[in-house]
Formats: C-alpha cells, sequence, structure tokens
C-alpha cells in the first residue's frame, strides 16, 4: 500500500472523503495500520478507515471554542441522552424515556459495566457461539458461567436458545445484529426472544453497536423496546461502527427503566465520577446522531457495495464458501474449512504470502463456534479492499499448498 489516498467507490466519494494513510498509520491501533508493517493491509479490527463527517469534526471545533473542559452530569450530556434517544426511536424500533440512557465510555466498557451490575460470580449465563469476544469476555469477567447457544446452519434459533437455557440461567448475552455472522433477528424474532426470557425471568443483555449497520434496507428492533414490557433487556450501543468515532470511545446503556437506570449508575461509580463518558466524545457523538444522515447513507450504500463485491471475489478462491450475504455489519465471514487448512494457520499464510492480515476464526477471538471461518472488515475504499483480494488471488495457491 502506498500513501496515495484512495477514494471511495462510486459517486459517494466526495461526502465519505478519502482516508489519509499516513494519519491511519500513526493511530489506528488495535491490529490495524498502526500495528501493522508497512505495506501490508489490515482487515482485521472493525474500525473504518474513513474519516469521520464534518459535522462532527465541527461540533468538536464548536466546543472547543469555548475552553472549559467541565465535569459533565453524571449520567452524560441531556443532549446526547436525548439524541441518542430519538435514534432508537427512528431507527431501531424503541421509544426510550431520556433517563433510561447512560453515556459510557464505549460499547466495550458499557456491556462490561452492565455484566457486573447484573452476574453475580457462578450465575449461568447464556451467550452465543460464535459471538465477538467483548460479550463473552464481559460474562467471564463478572464471573459467570457460560452456556453456549450454538447457531443451527447458520442461524441463532428460539429453539436453540430453549436448547441452552436451564431452570438456573440468569442471563442472556446476544450480540444483535450479529458480529462475526452478520446476520440479523426480524422484529418477530426479537419478540419471540424477549418474551421466552421474560417468561422465565432471565434478564437480557443485547449488544447493539453494529445497529447502524443493517443492509438491504432490513428492518431492525432493538431489545430496548421491550423495556416498558416485563421482560428487562439492557442495551448496549456505541458509535464506533456506525460513525467511524472508535478512539473517541463513546456509547451509552439503556437500563429497562429509569429506576433500574439509576441503580446501574449509582453501583458502577458514576455518582462518583468513577465512570462517565467524556463530555468531548458525547458532542462528537450527539452531531453524528443528529447531523450526518446524509453521510450515514452514503457510508451504508459504499458498505452494501462492498459487502458485495467481496463475496463474490472471495468466492472464487478455491475452499472459500459463503452460504449467504452478511444482512448486516461490515465484516464478512467466510467458511475456509474446504482449503484442509486451520483458520490461524491460513491467516498466517495469508499475512505471510499475501501481506493482509485477517482475523481467524479462532475461540480466542469468536468462540469454539468459529472455528473453520475467517473475518475480513470491509470498512475500507474499494481500492484498497481489491488491493488485498488481488494479493490473496495471486497467491492463493500457494497460500492454500498443503
Ligand atoms: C459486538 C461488539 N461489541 C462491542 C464492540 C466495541 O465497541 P466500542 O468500540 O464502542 O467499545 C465491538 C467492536 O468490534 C463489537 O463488535
Amino acid at each position: 500500500m502506498t500513501s496515495t489516498p484512495h477514494a471511495p467507490h462510486a459517486n459517494h466519494a466526495a461526502l465519505l472523503g478519502s482516508p489519509d494513510y499516513e494519519t491511519l498509520r500513526q493511530r489506528a491501533h488495535n491490529l490495524r495500520w498502526a500495528s501493522v508493517e508497512e505495506g501490508v493491509i489490515p482487515l482485521t479490527a472493525a474500525d473504518p478507515d474513513l474519516p469521520a463527517p464534518r459535522a462532527i469534526t465541527d461540533a468538536i471545533a464548536n466546543y472547543c471554542a469555548r475552553p472549559h473542559f467541565c465535569y459533565g452530569p453524571a449520567a452524560g450530556l441531556i443532549e446526547f441522552r436525548e439524541s441518542v434517544a430519538r435514534h432508537f426511536a427512528r431507527t431501531k424500533d424503541a421509544l426510550i424515556d431520556i433517563e433510561r440512557v447512560s453515556a459510557c465510555n464505549s460499547a466495550a466498557s458499557a456491556i462490561t459495566l452492565v455484566a457486573r451490575h447484573l452476574i453475580r460470580a457462578g450465575d449461568e449465563v447464556v451467550a452465543q457461539d460464535p459471538v465477538d469476544f467483548l460479550v463473552t469476555e464481559s460474562v467471564r469477567r463478572a464471573g459467570g458461567n457460560l452456556r453456549l447457544w450454538k447457531h443451527d446452519n447458520g442461524h441463532f434459533t428460539l429453539d436453540g436458545l430453549r436448547a441452552a437455557l436451564t431452570p438456573r440461567t440468569r442471563a442472556l448475552c446476544v450480540c444483535h445484529p450479529h458480529n462475526p455472522m452478520g446476520s440479523l433477528w426480524t422484529p418477530a424474532q426479537v419478540r419471540e426472544i424477549a418474551e421466552l426470557c421474560s417468561a422465565r425471568g432471565i434478564e437480557i443483555i443485547s449488544d447493539e453497536v453494529w445497529s447502524d449497520i443493517v443492509h438491504d434496507g432490513n428492518a431492525f428492533a432493538s431489545f430496548a423496546s421491550f423495556g416498558a414490557t416485563a421482560a428487562s433487556p439492557w442495551v448496549i450501543y456505541g458509535l464506533s461502527k456506525g460513525f467511524a468515532l472508535a478512539g473517541l470511545r463513546i456509547g451509552a446503556v439503556i437500563a429497562p427503566s429509569s429506576a433500574r437506570a439509576a441503580d446501574f449508575r449509582a453501583h458502577a461509580g458514576f455518582d462518583h465520577t468513577i465512570e462517565g463518558a467524556s463530555t468531548l466524545s458525547q458532542v462528537a457523538a450527539t452531531a453524528a446522531l443528529t447531523q450526518c444522515d446524509e453521510w450515514h447513507d452514503a457510508f451504508l450504500t459504499h458498505l452494501g457495495a462492498q459487502r458485495t463485491h467481496a463475496a463474490s471475489r472471495l468466492t472464487s478462491l478455491t475452499g472459500v464458501e459463503l452460504a449467504r450475504l452478511p444482512e448486516a455489519t461490515f465484516v464478512i465471514f467466510p467458511r475456509i474449512s474446504a482449503t484442509g487448512i486451520d483458520e490461524v494457520e491460513l491467516a498466517t499464510r495469508i499475512a505471510q504470502h499475501a501481506r493482509v492480515r485477517v482475523v481467524p476464526g479462532s475461540p480466542r477471538w469468536f468462540g469454539e463456534g468459529a472455528r473453520g471461518h475467517i473475518r475480513l472488515s470491509l470498512a475500507c475504499t474499494r481500492a484498497t479492499l481489491d488491493e488485498a483480494l488481488d494479493r490473496m488471488t495471486a497467491a492463493w495457491s500457494v497460500i492454500t499448498a498443503s
């Protein structure tokens, strides 16, 4: 890769802007540009290469023009909490009282805090397998005993959930939409899961950090829409994926009720300034949720095209299979077991021979159920994606030689 910026595909270039690779090589850590050798393309951690929208940088600059960086309200800025509530009403079929919303320092932190709040050592907690490691890690850190909800042919079904639940199950921790499989439950399925858990007195923790990346106009229903009913889902939200703000570490917890939100904040230390989100990040996030619709539409169009393109190119490689296109997320998770090479070895060989980094579907990242897959992030320009896929294609016979 040279440092020449590549424009995103089609007409969205002007709106989306171009990555500045020199800056990415300095700032994009966590397995990405700043943590790989020069010349390597990192399709690894799910963090967009594209710059954040202009409205966000303007909002940050405006805030900084009056340079008082004081403590903000413990639960978060009212405007941030309102923007989250309105965003959920507009795009996720959930009417939320802002008293239920707490600003958090990232989705990763939010899910860990909620798990600690709800789960006691030894509690039984059901989580999907495979799933992003943050979901299971949050349960482990809280001392929960994991039971796994196995997928059925790529679908997490109600029957699979029933098989995982026991009379001792205290909580269900899910990723919706699902990383790494890119799957999405319909609103009816969300309701069924919420009702099943409600009937058994099981708390739901739903990590919805991916809910701003839903393809093909599919409906997304948040578990938060069931907060006012007997079911009591806790929803985790964040802006790393939908608005390219990973480094600002900004997200939110939506509790089942305002009383439980207040309990959560008291327990986690928000009221004592131990927890809470950076005010500047909340200002940026508020701009994202209120002023960036056009940018976000262009981003989604770009990602949808990347997904179709990557799927067709990847499945032309011998031994690479994809049962269906991801319905959500900007990751793709092809099955590679037909290459006869395990996921860690294959990812190592791809790095070595194609100078492209991908994430192996290993237990470390996604659980046992991810074996035989690799995950690639597609939140880059078409030129970067094609360069990566060209290199993999050119080296594929060497990569897969036994
Ligand atoms: C399921 C899931 N939860 C949480 C996160 C982390 O989000 P944040 O950057 O807001 O901590 C990720 C990032 O990949 C994710 O995939």
